[in-house]
């Protein structure tokens, strides 16, 4: 049985960092986002009785050993929970800035886990749709829903209760982001060694774990009270303090280029002149800007200025996962 779903990325507010399980993708820290309405992930799964290996085309293209190996033990992952003993030909279409920071595994694993899930012909709930997403990739738990969202780190040894759960519809607060291109260059640090080496070597690794929860519950109020500046302070608060663990790490390591400092010092000073807007970044050294409808234009007009901005796309709050015809 073939199907097919779209995914969109997350951005998030709150940062994923650091794992208590790397097998399950357990995190060590409840992580919030919102998802995008821009770059997205088109993948159809087919089940098919006459494959002896599974087959992974990406943007038409056959993937290299180790980029199979990932996607046949994510797919290993669902025949298992599901009872499919097929093998699948997936076929995957990125509309994302692969790996300089626009989460694009994001979307790629929920596109990929609903395609998967739903090809199998069995029935299940959200709630498994993100533990199954989880496990291809952490943030991919977030991008089944639309809106806000908020990943639960769970207690559990079996990952039973870590999965995302909505907390804000699609068109209940209008926010736009502005995703800016520094570079196209790829990241050196994948998220996963990033957060793998933060967990091991960095002291402030136990600071950074305070500071999330903290920072969830205040980003929490500032979503349910629609009050921004709250919401803007806490998230690029989150940021900085995320990318202050890289620092502490061994050998130490840094997201950022000078680029993505100019564009931070840019928004600063645009908030001091009194246009509100709060940066985020995450594993690369793109930005991300999150403000208000009746700002955007005014901010889209400045930050076109600076010479390090390659590109901005302007993203709005995106639906969940959705299912298209085969
Ligand atoms: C900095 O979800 O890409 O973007 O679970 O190892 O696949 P794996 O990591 P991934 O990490 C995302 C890290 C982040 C923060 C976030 O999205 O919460």
């Amino acid at each position: 049985m073939r199907a097919k779903a779209r995914a969109y990325t997350n951005i998030a507010l709150i940062k994923y960092w650091g794992k208590r399980d790397e097998t399950l993708f357990l995190p060590t820290n409840n992580s919030l986002s919102m998802t995008l309405d821009r770059f997205y992930t088109e993948t159809s799964v087919d089940f098919d009785a006459t494959l002896n290996q599974d087959q992974f085309f990406l943007d038409g293209h056959q993937v290299d050993h180790q980029e199979m190996k990932k996607i046949s033990t994510f797919l290993t992952k669902v025949r298992s929970f599901t009872g499919e003993g097929r093998f699948a030909r997936v076929d995957s279409v990125n509309h994302v800035p692969i790996a300089a920071g626009f989460a694009s595994s994001a979307s790629g694993f929920a596109a990929l886990a609903a395609a998967a899930m739903k090809a199998t012909g069995t029935d299940f709930s959200k709630r498994e749709l993100s533990q199954i997403a989880r496990q291809g990739s952490g943030s991919a738990s977030r991008s089944i829903y639309g809106g806000f969202v908020e990943w639960q780190k769970g207690v559990e040894d079996d990952g039973s209760d870590c999965y995302a759960v909505p907390i804000l519809d699609q068109d209940a607060w209008d926010l736009r982001i502005l995703s800016i291109e520094v570079t196209h260059e790829v990241k050196k640090v994948l998220s996963r060694e990033g957060m793998k080496r933060t967990v091991e070597t960095s002291p402030f690794f136990e600071g950074w774990l305070q500071a999330a929860a903290a920072d969830l519950m205040e980003a929490k109020q500032a979503i349910s009270d629609r009050d921004f500046t709250l919401l803007g302070e806490t998230l690029e608060r989150n940021a900085l303090r995320m990318h202050a663990t890289t620092l502490g790490a061994n050998p130490p390591f840094m997201y950022w280029q000078s680029s993505t400092v100019k564009v931070m010092e840019a928004i600063q000073a645009l908030r001091m002149e009194g246009l509100e807007a709060y940066f985020t970044i995450d594993a690369g050294p793109n930005v991300k800007v999150v403000c208000q409808p009746e700002d955007e234009q005014q901010l889209l007009s400045a930050l076109n200025k600076l010479a390090v901005v390659k590109h901005i796309y302007a993203c709005r709050i995106g639906p969940g996962v959705t299912y298209l015809d085969v």
